[in-house]
């Protein structure tokens, strides 16, 4: 079947006017006058107007540009860690909900509870995550990035960075469309609930009448038979907030979260920016090993000599060990959110590691490519 401009322009996903503009040059030759709907009879002059089109094809390199690495030179994680080698480390928790149920004025009231922020006088800077540490010594690490898109990222990346999802309803509103949509989420990942029931200092408002709703849509509490922990608060008057941190220790002591805090360290991403003052920056949550400065990592296509870390309170820290969030500077190409982090053993295995993903993407540019051209070829003749 012939191609018409109009169909070039709908395969390539470009506008018909760039497709006219690049028939100058692939048909120059010719007086032919161009519409949307004339045929292109010339196979050639398709795969001249693939060539010229859009800088992503102008940046494919030609194929003998291209260095073949024949062996696979990336960085894997380590094998799983013996099982005396393991800790019990902290629960990751995300904190989801309906519009307004109170999400964020929660975790305002959680990060102030921190008796580490109450020492440091509450520096905080945005990293994405923060840990309240409690009187007991124990910790619980929550990620501060907007509820729906932070857990979605993760769960696209299938990192399963989140442990327990607490799942905010306020009281006086009760189980609502985003509340339901949290609770498929959390499922879906497979990720406990634990329900904050939230505004509890409200008049009037119906406990009761939430926790039969939630049953209803299939997460039932303890206090009708079920095995799912709630706990009432006011994240306003900060009521009942040391129950919500201690359900959620509970929790993990539950779920037996451990890691191991030895060897190499491996991570995930939280966020990653070019910040005005300090310079490329990013968040690591540490799921497994200890990170220190002149750790030297990978992630994505990203790399970094850690030259500082320091904690969600602005206080340099020396060591990250698991579930902890960290901000880390020292990067010499800046990862994207999502990415896992790995440790490797050097700078040169570094520069190895960020060759090898590079000329992986670009053969996979490559092949996308040369799909294209011969779906466009192929149509046109
Ligand atoms: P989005 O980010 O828009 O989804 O909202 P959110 O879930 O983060 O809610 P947010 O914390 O912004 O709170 C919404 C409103 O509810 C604000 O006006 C809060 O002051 C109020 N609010 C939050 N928690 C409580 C509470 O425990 N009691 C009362 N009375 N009001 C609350
Ligand atoms: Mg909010």
């Amino acid at each position: 079947r012939n191609m018409t401009v109009l169909d070039v322009a709908n395969v390539l996903k470009k506008d018909v006017e760039h497709v006219f503009k690049t028939l100058e040059f692939a048909d120059k030759n010719s007086d032919t006058v161009y519409t949307r709907d004339t045929v292109i009879h010339n196979p050639q002059i398709v795969r001249e107007i693939v060539k010229i089109s859009g800088c992503r094809f102008k940046l494919v390199p030609r194929p003998d540009e291209v260095v073949e690495e024949k062996e696979n030179k990336d960085a894997v994680p380590a094998p799983p860690a013996p099982p005396e080698a393991l800790r019990p480390r902290p629960p990751v928790v995300c904190v989801m909900g309906h519009v307004d149920h109170g999400k964020t004025t929660l975790l305002d009231a959680l990060r102030n509870t921190s008796v580490v922020d109450q020492e440091f006088g509450g520096i905080t800077q945005h990293i994405g995550a923060f840990e309240v540490r409690l009187r007991s010594g124990e910790t619980v690490t929550f990620l501060d990035t907007p509820g729906h898109a932070a857990f979605s990222a993760m769960r696209a990346r299938g990192a399963g960075a989140t442990d327990v999802v607490v799942l905010v309803v306020a009281a006086d509103d009760g189980v609502m469309e985003q509340t339901i949509e949290s609770v498929r989420m959390a499922r879906e990942a497979d990720v406990p609930i634990l329900v904050a029931i939230n505004k509890i200092d409200k008049p009037g408002v119906d406990i009761q009448r939430t926790l039969r709703s939630l049953a209803q849509h299939g997460v039932v509490c303890e206090a009708l038979g079920g095995d799912v922990q709630a706990v009432q608060v006011s994240a306003l008057k900060k009521l009942h907030l040391d129950t919500l941190v201690e359900a959620l220790t509970l929790q993990a002591q539950l779920m037996e979260l451990k890691a191991d805090p030895g060897g190499y360290v491996e991570g995930v991403v939280l966020e990653a920016q070019l910040d005005p003052r300090v310079g490329k920056q990013a968040t690591v949550l540490v799921q497994r090993g200890t990170l220190r400065k002149g750790c030297i990592l990978v992630a994505g296509n990203g790399w970094a000599k850690v030259r500082m870390l320091q904690s969600a309170d602005g206080r340099p820290v020396l060591e990250a060990p698991p579930s902890s969030p960290v901000s880390v500077l020292g990067w010499r190409e800046l990862p994207a959110a999502g990415d896992t982090v790995l440790e490797v053993d050097s700078e040169k295995r570094a520069n190895e590691v960020m060759k090898w993903r590079h000329s992986q993407s670009m053969k996979e540019k490559q092949e996308e490519d040369s799909e294209a051209i011969s779906e466009a070829t192929h149509r046109a003749q």
